[in-house]
């Protein structure tokens, strides 16, 4: 795209502020600029006026069934034997998750990277990859691994991977790609710029996964080697089990073509994301859009009836994901902090809110697939998000319940 084909471009969407340091640039400035702009997806923008996609729901109702702690307990064995016997069999392959910004942390460099140890070093990725390590010593296979990362951390994140020897993974089994970005906004739309070379972006949300994974040609890979089934992952919660054998086997035993874990809310008021049926359809509803009536509802037996919050820990065929998945994700609009130029060309970091980015979720896979096995996991087994370095789901926080669970820090 060359100077003036971006300018008609940009006048057609009123965002010409893009090119006003333009003549400021030098020649590979001026170029990488220009590309930036020619690859804007400026559609997203229209959710800025349409409203967050994801707000139209249909009709909530709670799950119907769900398989709890009591009935895994007593189905464990042979869900683990199915499970692993898949993953033997190269069926089973794990997602990791790592492009977000983790901005909550506050730590410039990628989530995965932040050192949690006390004694000694203990990487994020390091405790994710000692936990998929227990599946291939039980397992006796190495589970293929597959790495998002975004152009934002994707270099310092192979590099450390590398400098540490992939903490034992076998790097023959580990791949990593790149997820897409999104311009990030003012409230009234007009994208920012972060510097008079660059177009501010973000990367699209956990959702972008299977678009990338596509793209990366790696969905064609895994299914040429035999991969049926996939466990998405997220980079922070550090107690996590990932390709866990009881959990394929009890998917596969139901045949189901997708499946959550799941932890029984603290309480109705915790900020969870729930599994539920909307229009009869597995659904994850965040908890701002359960109403009060909901929130409290319970069952028969007295349990709520909104009980399961998700740990975004998922499992889904291949099938499934390339059936379902030609439909668009919604998008969501979510305010953010974006550091931008101000009207004198210097870099602000605001302290509020100042646009929107705009994201797709996995969370909202879920609604896509014609069926959802709810997992019950021991949350204080199970699930130790960081998304904040102090407080509520922590550093602190999962520390502490790394300890109890016997991992040396
Ligand atoms: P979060 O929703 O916690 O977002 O991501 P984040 O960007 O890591 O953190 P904050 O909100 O800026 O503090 C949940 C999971 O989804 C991944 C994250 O890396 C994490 O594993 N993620 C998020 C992506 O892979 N890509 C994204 O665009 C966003």
């Amino acid at each position: 795209m060359n100077y003036e084909q971006a300018k008609e471009l940009l006048e057609k969407y009123g965002q010409t502020q893009l090119l006003k340091y333009y003549d400021e640039l030098n020649d590979s400035q001026k170029e990488s600029l220009l590309k930036q702009i020619s690859e804007i997806d400026f559609g997203l923008l229209n959710y800025i006026k349409d409203g967050d996609s994801h707000s139209e729901k249909g009709v909530i109702t709670p799950l119907d069934d769900a398989v709890s702690i009591e009935d895994i307990e007593k189905n464990k064995e042979r869900y683990t034997a199915i499970g692993v016997d898949a993953i033997k069999n190269g069926k089973v392959a794990a997602l990791l998750l790592a492009g977000g910004m983790g901005t909550r942390l506050g730590s410039d460099q990628p989530k995965g990277m932040y050192n949690i140890g006390e004694s000694g070093d203990l990487f994020i990725f390091e405790v994710l990859i000692h936990n998929l390590l227990d599946v291939v010593h039980q397992t006796g296979v190495w589970v293929p691994l597959y790495i998002m990362t975004s152009e934002r951390n994707n270099d310092d994140t192979v590099n450390f991977f590398k400098e540490k020897n992939y903490f034992g993974y076998d790097p023959d089994y580990v791949e990593f790609f790149v997820q897409e970005m999104a311009p990030a906004a003012t409230f009234d739309g007009k994208i920012y710029l972060e510097a008079k070379d660059r177009v501010s972006t973000s990367p699209n949300g956990n959702g972008g996964w299977f678009i990338s994974f596509v793209k990366a040609g790696l969905c064609e890979k895994a299914k040429a080697q035999g991969v049926e089934y996939i466990n998405i992952f997220a980079v922070d919660n550090v107690c996590q089990r990932i390709a866990d054998p009881c959990f394929v086997g009890a998917m596969i035993d139901g045949g189901y073509c997708s499946a959550s874990k799941v932890v029984s809310k603290k309480n109705p008021e915790e900020k969870v994301g729930v599994l539920c049926l909307e229009d009869g359809r597995p659904s994850i509803v965040e908890y701002y859009e359960l109403t009060e009536d909901m929130r409290y509802e319970t069952k028969d037996d007295g349990e709520l009836a909104y009980k399961y919050g998700v740990i975004l820990n998922y499992l889904f065929t291949i099938e499934a994901l390339e059936k379902n998945l030609k439909n668009n994700l919604s998008v969501h609009v979510v305010k953010k902090k974006i550091p931008y130029l101000d009207e004198n060309g210097n870099t602000v970091k605001p302290e509020t809110e100042n646009g929107y980015k705009f994201e797709t979720l996995v969370l909202d896979m879920i609604h896509m697939m014609d069926n959802c096995l709810a997992y019950e996991v021991i949350r204080e087994k199970e699930f130790a998000p960081i998304k904040n370095k102090t407080g509520v789901d922590s550093v602190e926080t999962a520390k502490e319940l790394l300890k109890l669970n016997g991992v040396k820090l």
